[in-house]
Parts: C-alpha cells; sequence; structure tokens
C-alpha cells in the first residue's frame, strides 16, 4: 500500500527549500482531483461551513459535520497528507475535550493530522495532542472562529504588540510539538520574520510570499463559490461560469427535445417490439 505524505516529509520539504502547495478540499470528486494534480496535502477546512453549506461565518459547523466532509475526502485520495479542522467549540473548552475530538478525525475520519486556530493559549492543548500521537498544525492570524472578536476579517499583527504577539505565538506552537502552521491574512514582511525564526514550514494564506508554502480555498480560487472573492484569493479559473452553461444548456436541451438522443436512450429489439406495442 502506497504511504501517505507523513508530516516527517513536509517538514524536510522546508529544510530544502521546497515550497510547499497545500489545498482545501471537502467531497469525494474534489479530493480525487486535487490530489491527481499533484498537491500533497490536503486540508478538510471549516471554511467548509461558508463554501459548502452556506453559513455566513465558519462558527456554526459541528464535529459531526466536519467528520462527514473528512471521511468522504479521505476515501478519495490515498497518497496525500489529509489535516482536519478542529471547529469552533471542538477544542476551547479543555484540553481533555480536545483529544477525545482529534482522536475522531484520526480514528473514525481517517486524517492523519488536525488543525488548530490559536497561539500561546492553545499551546497546552497542542502539547496534549502531540503526546499523545496527534499531529498538530497551528492557524495564526486572522483566525476565522475569533471573526466576533475581531470585529471583522481584518489583516492582523499591524501594530508593533500585535506583531510581537504573533511572533511568540508561532514559537509557542512550535515548542508545543506543532509540525506546521497557518499564516493567515497578517504582513508579507511578519511571515517572512516568522518563517526564518521557526523551522517548521508556514503555509500563508495572504501572508505575502515568504511563507514556506501556500493554501488555497479550493472554491475560490476555481470561482465555485460567488458570494464574495476574498483579497488574498486568485482565481485560476471560472468553474462556476462552465457549470452554469453547461446547466443552461440540458435546459434548453431538455425543454426543446434535443436530449436525450438514441445514444443515451434504451431500446428492445424487434421480435420483443410487438410483445410491448400489446402492452399499450
Ligand atoms: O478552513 C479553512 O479553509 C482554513 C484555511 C483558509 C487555512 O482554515
Amino acid at each position: 500500500m502506497e504511504q501517505r505524505v507523513s508530516i516527517t516529509k513536509l517538514k524536510a520539504m522546508k529544510k530544502r527549500g521546497e515550497r510547499i502547495a497545500m489545498l482545501t478540499a471537502y467531497d469525494y470528486p474534489g479530493a480525487r482531483l486535487v490530489e491527481e494534480a499533484g498537491v500533497p496535502i490536503i486540508l478538510v477546512g471549516d471554511s467548509l461551513a461558508m463554501v459548502v453549506l452556506g453559513y455566513d461565518t465558519t462558527i456554526p459547523v459541528t464535529m459531526e459535520e466536519m467528520l462527514h466532509h473528512v471521511k468522504a475526502v479521505v476515501r478519495g485520495t490515498h497518497r496525500a497528507h489529509i489535516v482536519a479542522d478542529m471547529p469552533f467549540m471542538s477544542f476551547q473548552a479543555d484540553p481533555q475535550e480536545a483529544l477525545r475530538n482529534a482522536g475522531r478525525m484520526l480514528k473514525e475520519g481517517g486524517a492523519q493530522s488536525v488543525k488548530l486556530e490559536g497561539g500561546q493559549h492553545v499551546a497546552e492543548t497542542v502539547r496534549v495532542l502531540v503526546s499523545s500521537g496527534i499531529p498538530v498544525m497551528g492557524h495564526l492570524g486572522l483566525t476565522p472562529q475569533s471573526v466576533n472578536q475581531f470585529g471583522g476579517y481584518k489583516v492582523q499583527g499591524k501594530t508593533q504588540a500585535g506583531a510581537e504577539k504573533l511572533v511568540d505565538d508561532a514559537v509557542a506552537l512550535e515548542q508545543a510539538g506543532a509540525y506546521a502552521m497557518v499564516l493567515e491574512t497578517i504582513p508579507a514582511q511578519l511571515a517572512q520574520v516568522i518563517t526564518d525564526k521557526v523551522s517548521i514550514p508556514t503555509i500563508g494564506i495572504g501572508a505575502g510570499p515568504h511563507c514556506d508554502g501556500q493554501v488555497q480555498v479550493f472554491h475560490d480560487m476555481l470561482g465555485l463559490f460567488t458570494d464574495f472573492v476574498p483579497r488574498h484569493a486568485k482565481r485560476y479559473a471560472q468553474v462556476g461560469e462552465v457549470v452554469k452553461q453547461a446547466v443552461a444548456q440540458y435546459v434548453t436541451e431538455v425543454q426543446d427535445g434535443a436530449f436525450p438522443t438514441e445514444r443515451e436512450s434504451f431500446y428492445v429489439d424487434e421480435s420483443a417490439l410487438s410483445e410491448l406495442t400489446r402492452l399499450g
């Protein structure tokens, strides 16, 4: 059986200066395409809440919903490392509850690691998970589960105090045993300082070009989520437009009788036909 990409391999990529392309996926066909396109690490992000389930924020998504999608992504892949995002309130209340929930992501979901938002205040939780054999990816900067605390989706770490706190958070995550961390929507220069300071990979989203890797949201980069386009997203394709055109053509063809044709239809042979016409 082929081995999935391990955290050892991901850490070695930083050492070799090999940039890491991470992408989200939420279902079986999406995950298959992402892996076939060569992505070594797939995040089943809690962005699921917004881009798949239609919520306004990531806050409402539950453990059960996350697990449902983690399982589908795992079934659609065999080489990629699958990171399961820990949803809001699955890890904040206490480290033991975090351990039980993170354990479910690996044991029931089939993920290889979990991601959780926060810095120094979650370091103890990271330590508990890692010492129980659960690899943890950290997440700093504009952590969307704290949108109500931040008062909106704003760039973080722009002040001296804010920047210093994020550097301390990054060091705390590394010391607690995290194997990598996402840096979201922070100044590029600050992301460079953090990337140089820690020995584990930094994966940026809206954090400039100096991170060890980048992550994008599948629906943003493919034009499948059209409510808004975050500034950090790059549209690599307009798949939403392709879908709409194809569906509109289907509607027209059904209405004017152009679909189905003989190719999509099934027929009985001549001998059975006379029997059939008697039934009419
Ligand atoms: O949920 C998610 O998709 C994420 C990425 C934006 C890093 O956390």
